[in-house]
This record gives structure tokens, sequence and C-alpha cells, in this order.
């Protein structure tokens, strides 16, 4: 299939890049950095997904992944990836859609316009899931928690904090960019049926509420 993906420089969008072409897909990469997928089925797009998008057409799977903290996220997280989803979903030949959102926009926790952008990602994929069901395709998000990305280093890398979050966190670990990669692929390739939903892989951090009650 014809795999468009936000982001694939680094990280998590990278990770799903990679799974895609193994699967034996074509992937269209998006991201303002240079190339970091080298593979005769990647084609690399550099440019800003807020700025002019490129032409890429019969797009059959749209994954947003793309995103930012603390630093014009509305802009990147949410504007976007509006735009991103509305040029590129809305034909007939989208199989899927999948937005990388977070936890943090169902828990509220994390930075202030980083939980709004996120929150407005949960209500969006519902609109979308809407309106690309004309096309039988599906659309929703996956929302992380913790993954050892680059936009971590700074928690990961400082022992106290890292404790701290592993306090919160059941299961007791942080998935990897691979990990998520395998969700975005179940959820865009093997699900046909959910649409419309959020779903949260984080560890249980999102859950993790304090029962009171007396002895
Ligand atoms: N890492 C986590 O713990 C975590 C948790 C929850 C959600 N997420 C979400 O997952 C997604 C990927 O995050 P990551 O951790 O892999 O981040 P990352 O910083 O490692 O990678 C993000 C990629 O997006 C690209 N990008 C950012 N802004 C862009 C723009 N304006 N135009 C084009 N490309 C742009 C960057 O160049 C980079 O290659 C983001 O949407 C992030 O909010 C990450």
């Amino acid at each position: 299939m014809k795999v468009l993906i936000t982001g694939t420089s680094q990280g998590i969008g990278k990770a799903t890049a990679e799974l895609f072409i193994e699967k034996g897909h074509k992937v269209v990469g998006i991201d303002r950095q240079e190339a970091a997928v080298v593979n005769e089925n990647y084609t690399h797009l550099q440019c800003d997904v807020r700025g002019e998008l490129p032409e890429v057409s019969d797009v059959e799977i749209l994954i947003n992944n793309a995103g930012t903290q603390n630093e014009d996220d509305i802009e990147i997280n949410l504007k976007a990836l509006i735009r991103v989803t509305e040029k590129y979903a809305m034909q007939k030949s989208i199989k899927s859609v999948l937005s990388v959102g977070s936890a943090s926009g169902h828990t509220g926790s994390e930075f202030p316009e980083y939980c709004a952008s996120k929150g407005g990602v949960i209500a969006y994929t519902k609109n979308v899931a809407l309106r690309v069901a004309q096309f039988g395709a599906t659309c929703n998000s996956l929302d992380p928690g913790g993954v050892f990305t680059p936009l971590n280093d700074c928690v990961v890398n400082d022992p106290a904090l890292w404790q701290d979050i592993m306090d919160q966190t059941p299961l007791k670990r942080w998935a990897t960019s691979e990990e998520i990669a395998s969700w975005a692929y179940f959820l865009t390739v093997e699900n046909r049926f959910c649409t419309g939903q959020s779903i949260v892989v984080d560890g249980g951090e999102s859950i993790n509420s304090k029962f009171v009650w007396p002895e």
C-alpha cells in the first residue's frame, strides 16, 4: 500500500516508516529534517507541515506523527495535522488514517498547549472517522505515554526524575519507538472495524489513581 507518514526523520515516525517498508509497503515521509530512512521503497519530502504541502496522490494509509513539545504546539500538533489530513485523506483511495496523539490529551497533565493540541486530536479523530467511513476507511488516534525518543532525553537521562516516573507507571517501563510502530501497523493495516477511537498505550500511567478507603 502507499503510506504517507509525517515526522519520519527520528523517533516514532522513523521506526514506523521502517516497519511498513519491512512489511512490503511503499512509504512517503514528510519531515522538516533530512531523510533518516534510506530504502528504495522510501521517498522523502523535506518540508515543514505548517507550510505548503507537497502533492502526493492516492494515499492509502496516512499516519500523522510529526509533533513537538513547547514549540508552536497547537500550530504543529493540531492545525498542521488537520491540514495534512484534509489534503491527503479525503479521497477514495484512503483505507486508514492514524494520528499519533498522547496520553496527556486524556489526562491533561504535561504542558498546557501540548495537552490542548493532543485533546484536539482526539475530537478531530472522531470527526474524520465519520467522514472517511464513506470510503470504507477507519480513523483512530494512537495515544502513547512515555516513549524512548530524543524528545524525552532530559528526563530519561536524569536518575531522580526517571525514578519518579517509574514510581507512577504500573508496568514499570516505557515503550520503545518500535513497539509504538507495531501498534500503528495493527491499527492501520490489520484493524478494519475499530474507528473513531483513541487508544492509550502507556503502561497504565494514566489510570494510576490512588484508592482511599479505611483499612
Ligand atoms: N516520545 C514520547 O514519549 C511521546 C509520547 C506521546 C506522544 N508522542 C507523540 O509522538 C509523535 C512523535 O514523537 P517523537 O517522540 O518520535 O518525537 P521526535 O522529536 O523524536 O520526532 C518528531 C519528528 O517530527 C518532525 N517534525 C516536528 N515538527 C515538524 C514540522 N513542523 N514539520 C515537519 N516535521 C516536523 C521532527 O523533525 C522529527 O523528525 C509526536 O506527535 C509526539 O507528540 C510522543
